[in-house]
């Protein structure tokens, strides 16, 4: 790809979304906009480009953040912070508190925030507790996904299958049979487009547990910084951060302690 024009889409890349593309990354590039070359029947990524700088409206960026964005995820992935979430969560319901607050701030196409919305309903009481779980991605083709809730056989493997014939049920797809997360069980769970490199965010406070993986290796060390600085701020005292287990806030000044590998709690003082 013409070293211009990579420079370019990168640029535009990183003022909408925050993610990096270093110097190798032009390869990864052509290969992610590809289909959008051949769905707009452009000849070269020049073409692309200039399409990109005349669009008004800001349909095609947002096809090109969406081709860009990595969305690998799967249910219960990184399965010792959903031993810490149950912990923590026990303790909340013993403390008498009623409402619980999650935020998954990297959704993607929803594995995630439904592994915390079953392992929270597993251990919440149905009478006293209520449980509220906002997810959100830069992604709209991954929250597409997320807000239908219908998984191929292969996706829902590592849910046990105690868990998966509560919160889920299985429907015929033309692919054949899927698991679809049960509609009350959807309903614990709002998904939003929401990016996490607009500063300042306009969410409401006293978060009990946020889960913020495998998305800050996108960004550079300033962009982590004020993600870190934003999510210290929304979450309760006492409220854990979990991150991807093999990131880290090296290099990110912050207030939180950390509890476990990749676990951050906010002080109470
Ligand atoms: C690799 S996935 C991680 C999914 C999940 N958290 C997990 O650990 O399995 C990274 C997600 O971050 C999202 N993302 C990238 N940049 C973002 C941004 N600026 N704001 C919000 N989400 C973003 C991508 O769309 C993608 O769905």
């Amino acid at each position: 790809m013409d070293l211009t024009v990579f420079d370019n889409l990168r640029r535009i890349i990183y003022r909408e979304s925050g993610i990096v593309l270093t110097d190798d990354k032009g390869s990864l590039l052509l290969s992610r906009i590809q289909g959008r070359l051949i769905e707009l029947k452009l000849h070269d990524v020049g073409q692309y480009l200039q399409l990109i700088l005349d669009d008004q409206g800001g349909g095609e960026l947002t096809k090109l953040i969406d081709a860009i964005s990595t969305n690998t995820t799967y249910f219960y992935r990184e399965p010792r912070h959903f031993d810490l979430l149950r912990e923590h969560l026990g303790e909340l319901r013993r403390s008498g508190q009623k409402e619980i607050k999650i935020w998954c701030g990297a959704a993607s196409t929803g594995e995630e925030p439904y592994t915390l919305c079953f392992e929270a309903l597993e251990l919440l009481d149905p009478i006293s507790n209520s449980l509220r779980i906002l997810a959100t991605d830069i992604s709209n083709r991954a929250l597409e996904v997320a807000v239908q809730g219908i998984y191929a056989p292969e996706t829902v493997k590592p849910v046990p299958d105690i868990v998966r014939l509560k919160y889920m049920e299985p429907v015929l797809t033309p692919d054949g049979e899927f698991w679809r997360v049960r509609s009350k069980i959807r309903s614990h769970v709002l998904f939003k487009k929401f990016n996490l490199t607009r500063f300042p965010y306009r969410l409401q406070g006293s978060i009990d547990v946020i889960f913020l993986r495998n998305v800050m290796i996108y960004f550079d060390g300033a962009t982590r910084q004020s993600i870190i600085n934003e999510m210290s701020r929304l979450l309760k005292p006492g409220g854990l951060l979990f991150i991807g287990v093999t990131e880290s806030l090296l290099g990110v000044n912050h207030n939180l302690s950390k509890v476990d590998t990749s676990v951050f709690k906010k002080g109470k003082g």
